[in-house]
C-alpha cells in the first residue's frame, strides 16, 4: 500500500513511525512531514495541510491507497468527503463529523441530545448579549470560540474583567477571526483532566487505554496553555474499567446520534475528561489523535495499525485488535524558549541518536524539526517529544528525562514535572 499522512508535528511522526511497521505498506508520503518523518524513511511533500485540492490531486498522481490526516483542519475541510468522491480510503471523520471538534457549539447541542455529561453552558451569536449574561452569570466562567483556534480559544476567565475582555477578543477584536462568530460560555469546573481515546468505525467504538496531557507552559501547571507540553498513559486516574465506563457515557452515544444524522463517525474521537468531585465531565471532543498523547500511545500500542484503520473505514472494527502492552509510556515536549509566545527557530539538534540509545524503548519524535544541509534545526514552538517505555511510570518517566538530559539545543525548556500527578495517585492508592 501507498499511504499519505497530512501534517508535520509529532503526532504525525509517531503515525508514520507505526505505520512503517506494518507488513500492509510498502511506500509513505507526509504533507508536509518533518525532520523525524524524512529520517523514518517516508517522502516529504511541500503540501500544506489545508490545501484539499492539492492533496487530492498528489493522492491522484502518486496513486495513494489510503490517507492519514493527522491534525483536525483538513478534517473540518473535507479531506474525507473528497477522498471518498475519488475513491480513496481516508482514516477520519467526515467534514460534517468533524464538526465535533471544529464547532464547541454544535458538540454541546450532541451532548445535549446524548445526555453526556458536561458543563451547562449558553451559546451567543452577539457580542451585546453575551457580555450581559456574563454579567449576570459573573466569574469563574470559561469562554470558547465556537471554531478552531489552534488550541488558544479557550479562557479560563477567573474575574469579571477577564470574562469581558475574553468576549470582546473573541467576538469584537475577532482574535481568531470567523472562530469568535460564536462563543460558548461555560460553567468553570475543577478537576483533574485525563484523555479518552477511541478507535470508531461508524458505529462500534474501541478505547485506547487512558492518557493524561500536560497543558501549561510550566511546573506545576503554571502559565498558558500550549499544544501540550507532555503526556503519559496510563494514566492512574481512569483506570480500565473507568475507561469502558466513559465511553459508554462519553463516546458510543454520540456515535449513534452522527450515524442517526446521516454521518457515520470513522477515525479517533478523543474526549477531553475532567474528573470533578461530583463526576466526571466532557469538556471537549477532538476529531483526530492528540498531540502529544499519540505518542506514548502508539508506542504501547501493538498489532497492524493499518489494518486496524482499514478496519474502522470498512466498519469491521474487531475489538481485540486494539491491543495494547502493559508497560507504561511517557513523553516529554522539549520546546522553543518562548513558546507558546513568540520563538526563534533554526537553533541546531543534536544527541538524539545518543538519547535513543540510553535504554531499550525510547524513540525521540520530531515535531518542529526541519533538515538544513547536514544539521538538523528546530523549525517550531514545540520540537521533539521524548518518549520512554517502562514496567511502570516511575520508570519510564526515569528513562524519559535521561534521554532528554542528552539532548542539546539552546534556547529551549521542558517540563519536569510530567507524569508526577500520576505518581502522586498510584501512590495515594497504595497509601
Ligand atoms: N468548563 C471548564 N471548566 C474549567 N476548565 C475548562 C473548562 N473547559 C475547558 N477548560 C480548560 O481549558 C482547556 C482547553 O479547553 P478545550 O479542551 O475545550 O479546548 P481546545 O482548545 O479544543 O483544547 P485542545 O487543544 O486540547 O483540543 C481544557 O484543557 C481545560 O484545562
Ligand atoms: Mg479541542
Amino acid at each position: 500500500m501507498r499511504v499519505l499522512v497530512i501534517g508535520s508535528g509529532g503526532r504525525e511522526h509517531a503515525l508514520v513511525w507505526k505505520i512503517a511497521q506494518s507488513a500492509l505498506v510498502d511506500k509513505i508520503f507526509t504533507a508536509p512531514g518533518n525532520g523525524g518523518t524524512q529520517s523514518q524513511g517516508a517522502i516529504n511533500t511541500p503540501l500544506a495541510d489545508n490545501d484539499i485540492d492539492a492533496l487530492a490531486a498528489f493522492v491522484r498522481k502518486e496513486k495513494i491507497d489510503l490517507v492519514v490526516p493527522g491534525p483536525e483542519l483538513p478534517l473540518t475541510l473535507g479531506i474525507t468527503d473528497r477522498m471518498r468522491a475519488q475513491g480513496t480510503a481516508c482514516f477520519g471523520p467526515d467534514a460534517y463529523g468533524a464538526r465535533i471538534e471544529g464547532s464547541k457549539a454544535f458538540a454541546k447541542e450532541i451532548m445535549a441530545r446524548t445526555h453526556v455529561p458536561t458543563a451547562s453552558s449558553a451559546v451567543f451569536s452577539d457580542a451585546r448579549s453575551a457580555q450581559s449574561h456574563a454579567r449576570k452569570m459573573g466569574a469563574p466562567l470559561v469562554i470558547k470560540a465556537d471554531g478552531l483556534a489552534a488550541g488558544k480559544g479557550v479562557v479560563v476567565a477567573r474575574t469579571d474583567e477577564q470574562i469581558r475582555q475574553a468576549i470582546n477578543d473573541i467576538m469584537t477584536a475577532r482574535t481568531f477571526g470567523p472562530a469568535g462568530d460564536r462563543v460558548v460560555m461555560e460553567e468553570f469546573l475543577e478537576g483533574e483532566e485525563v484523555s479518552l481515546l477511541c478507535f470508531c468505525d461508524g458505529k462500534n467504538a474501541v478505547p485506547l487505554p487512558s492518557a493524561q496531557d500536560h497543558k501549561a507552559a510550566r511546573d506545576n501547571d503554571q502559565g498558558p496553555n500550549t499544544g501540550g507540553m507532555g503526556a503519559y498513559s496510563p494514566a492512574p486516574i481512569l483506570d480500565d474499567n473507568g475507561l469502558e465506563k466513559m465511553t459508554d457515557i462519553a463516546v458510543r452515544p454520540v456515535l449513534k446520534e452522527l450515524a442517526a444524522q446521516g454521518h457515520p463517525f470513522v477515525g479517533v474521537l478523543y474526549a477531553g475528561l475532567m474528573m470533578t468531585a461530583s463526576g466526571p465531565r466532557v469538556l471537549e471532543y477532538n476529531a483526530r489523535f492528540g498531540d502529544p498523547e499519540c505518542q506514548p500511545l502508539l508506542m504501547r500500542m501493538r498489532g497492524d495499525i493499518v489494518r486496524i484503520m482499514l478496519d474502522c473505514i470498512n466498519g469491521k472494527l474487531d475489538p481485540n485488535s486494539v491491543v495494547c502492552s502493559g508497560q507504561t509510556a511517557l513523553g516529554v515536549v522539549l520546546a522553543a524558549k518562548g513558546y507558546p509566545g513568540d520563538y526563534s527557530r533554526g537553533h541546531v539538534i543534536t544527541g538524539i541518536d545518543r538519547a535513543e540509545a540510553t535504554t531499550g524503548g525510547i524513540k525521540v519524535f520530531h515535531g518542529g524539526t526541519t533538515v538544513r544541509g547536514d544539521a538538523l534545526v528546530s523549525n517550531g514552538g514545540r520540537v521533539l517529544c521524548v518518549t520512554a517505555l517502562g514496567d511502570d511510570l516511575e520508570q519510564a518517566r526515569k528513562n524519559a528525562y535521561a534521554a532528554m538530559e542528552r539532548i542539546r539545543m539552546p534556547d529551549s525548556f521542558y517540563r519536569t514535572d510530567i507524569g508526577i500527578k500520576g505518581i502522586r495517585h498510584l501512590a495515594g492508592q497504595e497509601g
